[in-house]
């Protein structure tokens, strides 16, 4: 992040701030911490961030837009609070709160839904992979939640927003929102946020099927590494996962066309910290029932202390929901001065 260029439009500057969100809608999967809150642990303990405020949510709103079970939601939620805690998210370096806490994230959100235009929702790609063909019967929430997660960015004017891939059109969309609004009344007021997508696994695959995204809604629970999986189950997985007969290759290109052991590398390379290069120069020659098990070790070694620690924590529900609560007062105390200026420029009374 380079100070000059933080979430600029054409005249203002705006001070740098991250914010993200996960949706509780099921168990943490290793895609999750690999895309999201490894990124959203780096980057509250970056150097260069020191005095920029970092702000990560639980977006249970965005999680009812298809149903939930209100005892699985609570639950998620607070499942979902211990796994960035356990990660090593900390309360009193950033701020760390439950969506619906805050009512100026849905307030904004509203002004947003006036603003974005349908045919916009209406290309986003999870729409249409979650809305199916049936469109019709998709919740109303679906199809704007576009415009809900603009809300979450924009209500703290925030510039940086760690995510996986598959969020990419999501801020893109953001962006456009804030463009759109800047320039129909005529204002500089929201900043042209960027997503920050790093690491060896922007986008972890499933380990049954390298063209899939690893999801925590798969049918297949083969399919992903869950945060809560214990060592036998992390080992069956990937002594299980779906590979190609050859021997792993000792260069990067090497794994074209091999999205399989490609998965099997990056999630190597992102749990080790190590760049794919430094992996392959490694296990290059290896074949996958000698580089199957020491995946197994790492992801047991580094995924084990975090699901024993959020296992801890939810034994006192008490103390997550007393952390949230902080953290929303926080945030709240950001959010209601800019939704406060939105309401200004739209022209309405308060
Ligand atoms: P979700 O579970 O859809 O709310 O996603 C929360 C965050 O995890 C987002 O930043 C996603 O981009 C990220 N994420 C989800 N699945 C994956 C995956 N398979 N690989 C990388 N990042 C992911
Ligand atoms: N749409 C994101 C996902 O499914 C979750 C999300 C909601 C989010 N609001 C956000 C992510 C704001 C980043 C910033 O993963």
């Amino acid at each position: 992040m380079t100070e000059a260029t933080q979430g600029q439009t054409e005249g203002k500057t705006f001070q740098p701030r991250v914010f993200s969100g996960i949706q509780p809608s099921g168990g943490l999967t290793l895609g999750n911490y690999l895309g999201a809150i490894r990124r959203f642990v780096d980057m509250q303990n970056a150097e260069d961030l020191t005095g920029v405020e970092k702000i990560y949510c639980m977006v249970d709103q965005h999680a009812i837009t298809v149903w939930q079970n209100p005892e699985d939601l609570r639950r998620n939620t607070r499942e979902l609070a211990a796994g960035y805690i356990a990660a090593g998210l900390d309360p009193s370096k950033s701020i760390l709160f439950n969506q619906s806490q805050v009512a100026e994230h849905a307030q904004l959100a509203w002004i947003f839904n006036c603003v974005a235009r349908m045919g916009w929702m209406q290309r986003m790609t999870q729409w249409k992979d979650k809305a199916g063909k049936n469109q019709q019967n998709a919740s109303l929430g679906l199809f704007a939640y576009p415009s809900l997660m603009a809300a979450d960015i924009l209500v703290y004017h925030a510039t940086h927003v760690p995510v996986g891939e598959d969020q990419k059109q999501h801020i893109e969309l953001t962006r456009d929102i804030a463009i759109k609004f800047n320039n129909d009344f005529g204002v500089d007021f929201f900043p042209i946020t960027e997503p920050v997508i790093e690491g060896a696994a922007t986008r972890v695959m499933s380990l049954r099927d390298g063209s899939k995204k690893m999801s925590k809604s798969d049918p297949s629970d083969m399919a992903r590494i869950n945060m809560t999986d214990d060592a036998d189950a992390i080992a069956q997985k990937i002594r299980k996962a779906r590979t190609d007969p050859d021997a792993l290759p000792s260069e990067v290109e090497g794994l074209e066309g091999r999205a399989e052991a490609r998965n099997l590398v990056n999630i190597y390379a992102a749990l080790n910290d190590q760049t794919v290069a430094e992996v392959l120069r490694d296990v290059g020659g290896k074949q996958f029932s000698d580089f199957k098990p020491m995946l197994s070790d790492l992801a047991v070694a580094k995924l084990s202390p975090i699901s024993t620690e959020m296992a801890r924590l939810m034994e006192t529900p008490d103390e997550i929901d007393a952390i949230l609560r902080k953290g929303a007062d926080r945030a709240r105390a950001m959010a209601a001065p800019i939704l406060q200026q939105a309401y200004d420029i739209v022209g309405m009374i308060r």
